[in-house]
């Protein structure tokens, strides 16, 4: 298969753990024969410093042209206190916008090999396998907002239309059919209009999916859920503020936020993103966790329909967890495991699995054939 990839390495230590996403997928290419073609472009605050806006028009029209994004991180902390649209973050929302991106996936799962990692108890995490489907170009993010010009009063508004709701509600049902079939649309209903429009249209859109289980959680509930009983959700549905912290929430399960990829697709154009941040404190110093990125192009993968290719990298993904190759978030089992050698790690398995499962047991980082 021809893929054109647009990659948006963005801040902080977004380009170092993009660059370990791209070894996985060249190898991939290599391995089955697919040919990826790869086109840079600037967002965020590296936009800011070359091109004066966080999203320059070339990047938006590689985007458009690309059968992919790959995505790296964004955010500075010297555009911390800017204002309007100079902030980097605003690069990454007007690319959501405006190509459509209206679903944001996010797997979460409790590795085996990282239940030690999580602060929550095993016997609560082991088996965990959740998708948050969060809506991602509405709601308050994208509301009218307004500051009073002696800064007296601020407003953000909160709308959804039913149309928003039904396609991202559809994508998440489906996702529940092919899984365990339940969904639990989180909202706060007993409070805002916008959540009571999203139960009124979600369980419209239920009666399509009779063998689908439909449940409704407050989203404070959900918070406290998502900790005491993890087990408890398949399919997690909701809005888009709801979606960003449950989510981040979510990840204590795994262990790491560096290990949670995530997809935001639309009709049109699909993109593929760690779901941390740009980390600025460790850019450049090789322990940043590239693994959410590289489970990010296997999710790229996995949307062209390659699953074998996708597997590969979660297999890879695995065994790095299980010998302990990967950076110091997740422990340090040897040491000097940096940023890159996690990447080549897992390129090297992706070449060549078999051979490499041999060799693990007697792995000496640093001099081994597969570092
Ligand atoms: C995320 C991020 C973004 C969001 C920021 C960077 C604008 O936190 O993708 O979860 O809030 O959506
Ligand atoms: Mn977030």
């Amino acid at each position: 298969m021809k893929l054109k990839i647009a990659v948006l390495p963005g801040d902080g230590i977004g380009p170092e753990v993009t660059e370990q996403a791209m070894k996985a997928l060249n190898a991939i290419a290599l391995e089955f024969n697919h040919q990826f073609s790869f086109k840079m472009a600037d967002v965020g605050a590296i936009a800011i410093d070359n091109s004066k806006t966080p999203l320059p028009d070339k990047t938006l029209e590689e985007c458009k042209a690309s059968d992919a994004i790959l995505f790296g991180a964004i955010g500075d902390p010297k555009y911390d206190n800017a204002e309007g649209d100079i902030r980097p973050e605003q690069g990454l929302l007007k690319l959501r916008k405006e190509l459509g991106l209206f679903a944001n996936i996010r797997p979460v799962k409790a590795f085996e090999a990282l239940l030690e990692f999580s602060p929550l108890k095993k016997h609560l995490i082991r088996g965990v396998d959740i998708s948050i489907y969060r809506e991602l170009t509405g709601g308050i993010y994208f509301g009218k907002k307004e500051t009073a010009a002696d800064g007296s009063y601020a407003s953000d508004l909160c709308e959804y239309s039913v149309t928003e709701i039904e396609r991202v509600a559809h994508l998440a049902f489906k996702a529940a059919m092919s899984r365990r079939k339940k969904v639990t649309l989180v909202d706060k209903a007993n409070v805002l209009e916008t959540s009571r429009l999203w139960r009124k249209s979600v369980t419209e859109i239920a009666k399509s999916y009779p063998e689908v289980a439909l449940e409704f959680l407050y989203v404070d509930n959900a918070a406290m859920q998502m900790i005491l009983n993890p087990k408890q959700f398949d399919v997690v549905l909701t809005e888009n503020m709801f979606g960003d912290i449950i989510s981040d929430e979510a990840s204590v399960i795994g262990g790491s936020i560096g290990l949670l990829p995530s997809a935001s697709v639309g009709e049109k154009h699909a993109l593929f993103e760690p779901i941390h941040g740009s980390y600025p404190q460790a850019t450049g110093q090789g322990i940043a966790n590239p693994l959410a990125a590289i489970l990010s192009a296997s999710m790229l993968l996995e949307h062209y329909g390659l699953y074998d290719e996708a597997e590969l990298i979660k297999e890879a993904v695995e065994k790095s967890l299980k010998l302990g190759i990967t950076t110091p978030d997740l422990g340090t089992k040897h040491e000097g495991i940096t940023t890159s050698k996690v990447g080549d790690f897992i390129a090297d398995f992706i070449s060549n699995p078999s051979d490499s499962n041999h060799n693990f047991s007697n792995i000496h980082i640093g001099q081994s054939t597969i570092i």
